[in-house]
Formats: structure tokens, C-alpha cells, sequence
């Protein structure tokens, strides 16, 4: 694992930026993972600048998102799929047809994680993921557990991920108790991996990601096996 350390969040973002604009200029047709939350906000601004300004061009790129509330409507303000809308993809010239997150309505959560891993796959797998990281070291929707599921799947918030997200919500009781999620073995298949982390409240998280050996209870340490990741963080991130 590389690691990069910023002075401050906007030099995190402007980093994030650079890789992910390269590896479209590279590969127009790239397929991207990409993440919700408030950590990639400032990546998906500079990303919008660069394809306002001529410099980059969305129009070949697919996307797969990470996870979705589960039950929850795409045009639910608290979605992720509204998230992803409002935030970068009605931004750039994109094919919304060409993005897609997991379907918060889906009837059977079990068929749509198979559907999803089955339309990465036809998509020639993704070429760049882009991470957060849970305080409590989750990826995606991975929590800490006895075992992790390879594949997407619905699977259950813990309370402090609960706690950690009611900041977006009018109040703690509104946050989903479910999600659905691609699984770490989704992620894995990735060709390349940038994780983000920003802020105090996340040094401790990348301090264990760093230091810890690869435990379930610990899903971000599975990052560890993967030949091709990228840590981006900032100073008040890695001091603590
Ligand atoms: C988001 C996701 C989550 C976040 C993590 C950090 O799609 O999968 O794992 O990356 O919870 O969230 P923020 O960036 O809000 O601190």
C-alpha cells in the first residue's frame, strides 16, 4: 500500500483528482467505483472542474457505486443514488444510463447483489476504486464481524455507523438500519484501490488499517492482500 499524505483536505481532494482524472485519459472507457459520504466531495468538485474546463471527458466512463440504504427510494434527499446525482453525475457529461448504484428498492436484495457483482463483471470489471473508511475501520457497507460476504449483499448498519451518519439525517431514529453493499471480494476485484481519510476523526481508523494485521473484525485491513492501493490522506488524518 502506498500511502500519500496532504497538508489538508484540498490538497487530498486535488490528489484524488489527478489519479482519477489520469486513469480516464488513459482509458476513456474506464469503469469507476466510486463512494458516497462526506470524505470524496471535495475530489468530485475538482472533478467537476476539470470536465467544465474541456480537461476531462466522462462521456465512455461507467460507474458502479458502493453500496445504498436499503429500503429507500432514488429520489429520497437521503439516498445515495440522489447523492451521487447532486454531487457529480449531473455535473459532467456522464451517461446516467451508465451509472449505476444498488437498487434501494430492489424486491429480492439477494438477486440484486448477484445481478450487481454479474453487471460488473459484464463491464469488464472496475478498473479504479475509489474508498472511504468507516470510523470503526468499515468499508463500503463491510462492518466489523466474525465473517465478511464476499459478493454484494444486504447487510445490517451497527450502531456506530448509525450514530456516525445520523449527522445527515433530521434525526438518529430517521437513519436506515440496512444497506445493501458490494462485499469485499467485490471491492478486491478492483485493478486499482485509492482510499480516502481526512480529519482527526479518522486517525485512529488509518492508524489500524496501517497496523493491524488482517482481521474481520477490521475490514479495511483486507486492503492489505491487494497489489494496487493507494491511501490518500491528510496530515490531521495521520498525526491525529
Ligand atoms: C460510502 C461508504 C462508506 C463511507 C464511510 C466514510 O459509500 O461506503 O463506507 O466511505 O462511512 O464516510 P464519510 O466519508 O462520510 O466519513
Amino acid at each position: 500500500m502506498r500511502v500519500i499524505v496532504c497538508k489538508d483536505y484540498n490538497q487530498m481532494s486535488e490528489e484524488a483528482a489527478k489519479i482519477i482524472s489520469s486513469q480516464i485519459i488513459l482509458k476513456p472507457n474506464s469503469v469507476l467505483g466510486l463512494a458516497t459520504g462526506t470524505t470524496p466531495i471535495g475530489t468530485y468538485k475538482r472533478l467537476i472542474e476539470m470536465n467544465k474546463s474541456g480537461y476531462l471527458d466522462f462521456s465512455k466512463v461507467k460507474s458502479f457505486n458502493l453500496d445504498e440504504y436499503y429500503p429507500i427510494k432514488p429520489d429520497n434527499v437521503q439516498s445515495y443514488r440522489y447523492f451521487m446525482n447532486e454531487n457529480l453525475f449531473n455535473h459532467v457529461n456522464i451517461d446516467i444510463n451508465n451509472t449505476r448504484v444498488p437498487n434501494g428498492m430492489a424486491p429480492d436484495p439477494v438477486k440484486e447483489g448477484a445481478d450487481y457483482d454479474a453487471q460488473i463483471e459484464a463491464a469488464g470489471g472496475i478498473d479504479l476504486q475509489l474508498l472511504g473508511i468507516g470510523r470503526n475501520g468499515h468499508i463500503a457497507f463491510n462492518e466489523p464481524d466474525e465473517a465478511l460476504i464476499s459478493g454484494t449483499h444486504a447487510t445490517s448498519l451497527t450502531e456506530d455507523t448509525i450514530e456516525a451518519n445520523s449527522r445527515l439525517f433530521n434525526s438518529i431514529d430517521e437513519v436506515p438500519t440496512k444497506a445493501l453493499t458490494m462485499g469485499m471480494g467485490s471491492i478486491l476485484k478492483s485493478k486499482m484501490i485509492v482510499l480516502l481519510a481526512n480529519g482527526k476523526n479518522k486517525h485512529n481508523a488509518f492508524k489500524k488499517l496501517l497496523d493491524e494485521e488482517i482481521t474481520t473484525s477490521n475490514p479495511s485491513t483486507f486492503l492489505k492482500v491487494h497489489p494496487n492501493v493507494v491511501l490518500i490522506c491528510d496530515e490531521e488524518c495521520y498525526n491525529g
